[in-house]
């Protein structure tokens, strides 16, 4: 069944926005109609000044996305978050953006609809699934129906991880996700939107 996935992201230089582009590519596969929203800045110019291109690249991202709205949540039939990491969790940018879904979660407006998340680090180790394991929680609250990426995709062990997609950008100059990162982000953009359509005639058929 045809159905909306809503991929709603922060991204201070890049990297989980083109984690998010290839989510949005992967669920458009499955025949899904996609929606990228990129949650605004949180912190002041003299934040944004502290690393070369910062300020640049989110000036370049807010002209490409609108800003996520509760609105944009109750369209869609599957929600992916995504944020860099942050301290091992994510972007209050991100998480403000959750927040502002309380009048929607209390309705229960987005309960039995499907659900996921990914990241980017800097380093190996950094912290990437303590971020999408962060976000869970929210999931949950939220009422959707947490779809992890598993090991089923062809690259699973060699890229990503087992809870959402991740890439690590760390080196000389920033590193953009290799193709390995964004195929595993694509296939969870599939399946995301396969079990966001399911769940969908699920919850058709029930009213
Ligand atoms: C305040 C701050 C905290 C960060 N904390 C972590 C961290 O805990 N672990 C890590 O590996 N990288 C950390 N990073 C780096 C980003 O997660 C990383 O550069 C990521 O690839 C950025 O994604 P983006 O290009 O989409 O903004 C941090 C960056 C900032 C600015």
């Amino acid at each position: 069944m045809t159905c909306n996935i809503l991929v709603a992201f922060y991204s201070r230089s890049g990297s989980v926005e083109s984690l998010a582009q290839a989510i949005g590519e992967g669920a458009e596969s499955a025949g899904a109609k996609v929606r990228l929203r990129r949650a605004r800045e949180l912190v002041g110019e003299d934040v944004m000044a502290l690393a070369p291109g910062w300020s640049e690249a989110a000036a370049r991202m807010n002209a490409a996305y609108e800003a996520p709205t509760a609105t944009d949540a109750e369209w869609a039939d599957g929600i992916l978050v995504g944020s860099p990491t942050r301290f091992g969790g994510a972007s209050s940018e991100l998480r403000a953006w959750l927040e502002g879904l309380g009048a929607v979660w209390f309705q229960n407006k987005l309960v039995d609809k499907a659900g996921g998340a990914f990241t980017s680090t800097s380093t190996t180790h950094g912290g990437a699934e303590t971020t999408v394991l962060s976000l869970y929680p929210t999931l949950a609250h939220l009422g959707l129906v947490i779809v992890p990426n598993g090991y089923g995709a062809p690259l699973s062990r060699v890229a990503g991880t087992p809870y959402g997609s991740s890439s690590v950008s760390a080196g000389p100059e920033r590193r953009a996700p290799t193709e390995q990162d964004l195929e595993i982000a694509r296939a969870q953009g599939r399946r995301l939107a396969e079990v966001a359509g399911a769940l969908r005639a699920l919850r058709e058929a029930r009213s």
